[in-house]
């Protein structure tokens, strides 16, 4: 085959394929911008003239705890939620490990040490009903507000096994939060609360 001839082969060959440039449509570019100004128009032109009358008009304030009124909160409800994995439903605790709450002195005696308990909780060695712990009970300073530790130490004097002693007002929980505003640690068991039961 002579040069001349293989030419004229190639010269029959098909071109490589490639890819023209499709425009988009301009019925669609139409379309888009007739859609998009219709969009901005509605936006603008749309007056609510009328105040929604169905729907959900509560506020979160309406679901907020009243801080002053402690009558309504369920303190063996937040026991329930809180405590029964540690202190067990009946507060018989588990020896050796988590401390008995009924029959306690640190819950039957000044209602201010235990609320100061259960604002700051307690790491190190604590003494109940003779027997000594030496565990870790959390802080719920940040968990509770006034009325619901008031209501969960009322629940522990008052209702909790054969536990009865006076209630736990709001006003002495708001003032022993107070007074203790700048502990950020737990308190050192026997050493920190013993002395605060004389
Ligand atoms: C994670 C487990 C745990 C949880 C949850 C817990 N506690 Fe405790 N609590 C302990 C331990 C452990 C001690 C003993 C601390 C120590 O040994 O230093 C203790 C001690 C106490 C004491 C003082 C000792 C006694 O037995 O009287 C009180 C009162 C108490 N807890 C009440 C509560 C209440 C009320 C709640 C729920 C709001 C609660 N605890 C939640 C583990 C827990």
């Amino acid at each position: 085959m002579t040069d001349n001839r293989k030419y004229e082969a190639q010269k029959r060959e098909y071109e490589d394929p490639h890819e023209d440039v499709a425009p988009v449509p301009w019925i669609l570019l139409l379309i888009i911008a007739g859609l998009f100004s219709w969009g901005a128009f509605y936006i603008f032109n749309t007056h609510f003239r009328y105040a929604a009358t169905v729907g959900d008009h509560r506020v979160p304030a309406d679901f907020a705890v009243p801080e002053t009124e402690g009558g309504d909160i369920d303190g063996h409800q937040l026991y329930v939620a809180q405590c029964v994995a540690c202190h067990q439903a009946t507060g018989a605790g588990i020896p050796g490990v988590f401390p008995p709450l009924v029959g306690s002195e640190w819950v039957l005696r000044k209602p201010e040490v235990l609320v100061q308990i259960l604002l700051h909780g307690i790491s190190g060695e604590i003494t109940v009903k003779g027997n000594k712990y030496n565990g870790v009970m959390p802080e719920f300073r940040d968990k509770f507000n006034d009325a619901e530790l008031a209501a969960v130490a009322t629940y522990l004097r008052t209702e909790l096994g054969d536990n009865s002693v006076d209630p736990v007002s709001v006003d002495l929980v708001k003032a022993e939060r107070e007074k203790t505003a700048d502990k950020t640690d737990h308190w050192n068991g026997d050493a920190d609360l013993a002395p605060m039961e004389e």
